[in-house]
């Protein structure tokens, strides 16, 4: 099966009352390990690379692997998605590469750094949406500030700095056109979220659900959405790791997220997680070994059986064969003659 529009799959979830995985991506084994949760789990995927990871697998690297997953797995609806675009040449060189879906992440400044005035943003995103709408590919904007930085990538600080305020929501939506839309209400990238586990208030449910009643036809993201499971942190720290006690978004608090729109939730740090702790246990059980695919197998497993558990509490599992995928040049046309149209995008 080709490559699959993202705005499809999101489109579908809705309908179907589900949410669908993101998940991050740097090398073969990350694909490979997707891949097989998403044939077992029966589920549509979105496979997501940051500017980090274009640039640590190469971008042709990374492309033809995707293309190799689409092509070994005809059954399965595969979204390619660029994570946190900063510039419109970010978008755009994705777009040409054959990505289906980019992220313009203009609530940061080109350095992925400094958070943007909201007309900066609003500029750039709607620069990128009319290149990409025009070429059939998705668009995802972001709204509020993450905290933690990955990769170099973030504003740093806590999730609870800058949450998006309903109103902007609103107005930004409006005026860019993007399909999705990337808003803060607490979380962070990386291991270190919370210091406690987080209740719906300290998560600012109450903002997400007020988006949604007024945007009920843009399709919410919640980025910084892995769960930092103890077992997983307990794994890594039993064979050598340090890491420090802390507390990811619960499971539950993703799953009231989906009742009230959400239908993308971006998850990293739990696969880098499982894989590390399977690779340390490897290297503290078995000194003696050197050949990586001993390590890279169990490392592929462990991260495999994380996905699938997402793909199974997100609601996507059992949902692969729903739908048969429209072309990108279908979707093009779709939003040309407005049929795609994201408006009217306010609840009256
Ligand atoms: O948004 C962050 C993702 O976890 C990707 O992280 O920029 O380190 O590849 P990265
Ligand atoms: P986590 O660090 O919580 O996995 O978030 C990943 C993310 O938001 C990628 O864009
Ligand atoms: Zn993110």
């Amino acid at each position: 099966m080709p490559l699959v529009s993202m705005r499809q799959l999101l489109d579908e979830a809705a309908k179907g009352g589900y949410g669908v995985g993101a998940f991050n991506v740097n090398d073969m084994e990350q694909i490979q390990a997707i891949m097989m949760a998403a044939k077992e789990t029966k589920s549509p995927v979105i496979v997501q690379a940051s500017r980090g990871a274009r640039q640590f697998a190469e971008d042709l690297y990374l492309f033809r692997l995707i293309q190799a997953a689409a092509e070994l797995n005809p059954e399965i609806p595969i979204a390619m998605h660029q994570d946190h675009g900063n510039s419109f040449e970010t978008c755009r060189s994705a777009i040409e590469l054959g990505y289906t879906s980019v992220m313009m992440d203009g609530s940061l400044k080109e350095d992925g750094k400094t958070p943007s005035t909201f007309e900066e943003n609003v500029e750039v995103t709607r620069r990128v949406v009319d290149y990409a709408h025009e070429r059939g590919v998705t668009v995802e904007g972001e709204i509020g500030v993450l905290g933690g930085v990955e990769d170099g990538h973030g504003a740093g600080g806590s999730g609870l700095d800058h949450i998006t305020d309903p109103d902007q929501a609103v107005e930004f939506a409006e005026r860019t056109g993007v399909d999705a839309l990337a808003i803060a209400i607490g979380t962070s990238h990386g291991a270190y979220k919370f210091t406690k586990k987080p209740d719906g208030s300290v998560l600012k449910m109450d903002v997400l659900i007020a988006i949604h009643k007024r945007l009920p036809n843009t399709h919410l993201v919640m980025h910084g959405s892995s769960s930092v499971p103890k077992d997983l942190q307990d794994i890594v720290n039993q064979y050598g790791g340090k890491l420090k006690q802390t507390w990811g978004v619960p499971v539950e608090e993703i799953q009231l997220g989906i009742k009230n729109g959400v239908r993308k939730i971006n998850v990293d740090t739990d696969n880098r997680l499982a894989i590390t702790g399977a690779i340390r246990k490897v290297f503290a059980e078995s000194p003696e070994k050197f050949d990586p695919r001993d390590y890279l197998k169990p490392a592929r497993e462990a991260m495999k059986k994380v996905v699938a558990q997402r793909m199974t509490e997100f609601g996507q599992a059992g949902h692969a064969g729903d739908y048969k995928p429209v072309s990108i040049e279908q979707i093009a046309k779709g939003y040309k003659d407005g049929s795609l149209s994201t408006r009217p995008l306010v609840a009256k």
